[in-house]
């Protein structure tokens, strides 16, 4: 039998699938990062030959890349196999895109080195590193796709005249914010180098570089600063599970009103652990969360735990939005208690 007729059972395919699946997910991220997602959304067919002309990009590669999406129905390749046009699944793959960036490109290396970080004397020292550049660009994406909307609405009603975003990644929250606010002037948080650089960037193409200062330091433990008394929002998304396990949570929280006496709302954003979801209901982005974290040896609380700390951290919640997608996401305006 020839391959173009083999047949795999039900359960051989569900296997390739798998496997396929794991390739189309790198192919999404390098097909994004190399401008050809964006090209295909803007036009919806590319031409193998003229795209990697334009790119520099090696035209087998691209190929390959097409084929890779062409397993998940994300594209169809033409016959001839020189151009490709979107497929059913690309609008869903293009909405997502941040998500398998975060896993290929951000925590690529933590996935390819798994098997040397499950048995305790492999789990010591600094066993784990993920790439902090390419967290903060799939960050953004998916902050800005997933977050930001429901989060505009939220800030309707709140004044600010200094925001302070804690774990700002790649700092387009408060550039979002400074364009939403022409009075208001941010501070950006982080504590990895990468997110820094990758803020210096965006804050200077934005010409934003009067209005948004950059401090790197851990949030979990900032050094006191003098602006910091300016400040009367603080957000902070994506990063709060950082502040767990529960007793560092109340800790940190308590602090960040000492910290940021003049803070009014504390904006939260956030996914959580999920409960009650079990073998192949687990949906778009939750099992590789977990997963990583879990890895990492970073607790995520679930819903419940993050509601019942606030009380005891001297925040309460004045407003809410639960998110879709990341499933068991969520934004809290929190004011001082
Ligand atoms: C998942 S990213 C989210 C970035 C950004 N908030 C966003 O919404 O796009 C988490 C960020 O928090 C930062 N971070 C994690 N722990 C931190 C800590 N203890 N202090 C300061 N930054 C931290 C990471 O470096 C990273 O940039």
């Amino acid at each position: 039998m020839g391959t173009a007729e083999q047949r795999l059972s039900e359960e051989a395919q569900y296997c390739a699938d798998t496997f396929n699946g794991a390739i189309a997910s790198a192919a999404i991220s390098a097909a994004w990062e190399i401008g050809l997602l964006d090209e295909l959304e803007r036009a919806g067919r590319v031409g193998i030959a003229e795209f990697s002309a334009t790119a520099g990009a090696d035209p087998g590669v691209v190929r390959a890349l097409l084929v890779a999406l062409s397993s998940r129905r994300i594209v169809t390749l033409g016959p001839e196999r020189t151009e490709a046009a979107t497929g059913a699944g690309f609008a869903d793959a293009y909405r997502t895109k941040g998500f398998f960036y975060w896993l290929t490109r951000g925590c690529g290396e933590l996935l390819t080195t798994l098997p040397a970080k499950v048995l305790e004397h492999d789990r010591e020292g600094d066993f784990v590193r993920r790439d902090s550049r390419a967290i903060s660009v799939a960050c953004r994406n998916i902050a800005r796709t997933f977050f930001d909307p429901p989060l505009r609405k939220l800030l309707e009603t709140v004044e600010c005249t200094t925001v302070a975003d804690l774990g700002c990644g790649s700092s387009d929250r408060l550039i979002m914010l400074a364009d939403l606010m022409p009075e208001t002037r941010g501070i950006g948080i982080d504590v990895a180098a990468g997110a820094i650089t990758v803020s210096k960037e965006a804050i200077a193409a934005a010409g934003m570089e009067d209005r948004i200062a950059l401090v790197q330091d851990d949030v979990l433990n900032l050094s006191p600063r003098d602006e910091y008394a300016d400040v009367d929002l603080l957000t902070c998304f994506l990063m709060g599970h950082d502040f767990w396990p529960r007793d560092n949570a109340v800790t940190t929280l308590r602090r960040l009103r000492e910290t940021f006496p003049n803070a009014k709302n504390l904006v939260i954003g956030d996914t959580c652990r999920s409960t009650g979801v079990h073998g192949p209901e687990h949906g778009m982005f939750t099992l590789g969360f977990e997963t990583v974290h879990t890895v990492m040896d970073q607790y995520i609380p679930t819903l419940d735990e993050w509601s019942s700390v606030l009380e005891e951290s001297g925040w309460r919640i004045a407003d809410r939005r639960m998110i879709d997608l990341p499933a068991f996401s969520f934004i809290y305006r929190l004011t001082p208690a």
